[in-house]
């Protein structure tokens, strides 16, 4: 499995002054991402540098992550069976989340 969002990739998370959970994996259409725990889906994305997580319907555009707080509904994914704001799911080790385009290209 190609991982592609780890290592000098999380450059973008901040290392002064913060106490970080234990570091996890967990895949985002099938793609290992590393992360700490305590995280949200959506801030471990945007801290390895996936800012896109759909298009929108109307016109194409790129959409991801805007308000952070569970609000805009523009950072929805797919868990298990649910679809769900990325940024109020918290990752865990071996978490499968698929972006809503990956899923409808692979299983719908
Ligand atoms: S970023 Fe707005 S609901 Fe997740």
């Amino acid at each position: 499995m190609a991982n592609s969002f780890s290592g000098a990739d999380m450059s973008l998370r901040t290392d002064k002054a913060v106490q970080r959970g234990p570091a996890l994996q967990f895949t985002v259409d099938d793609q290992l991402v590393d992360a700490f725990s305590g995280e949200s889906v959506a801030a471990a994305l945007f801290a390895v540098g996936r800012r896109e997580l759909r298009q929108s319907p109307r016109d194409s555009a790129p959409r991801g992550m805007f308000c952070m707080m569970g609000s805009c509904q523009e950072c929805l994914v797919w868990v298990g069976q649910r679809q769900v704001p990325a940024c109020q799911v918290p990752v865990a080790a071996g978490l499968a989340v698929q972006t809503l385009s990956f899923r409808r290209q692979h299983l719908d």
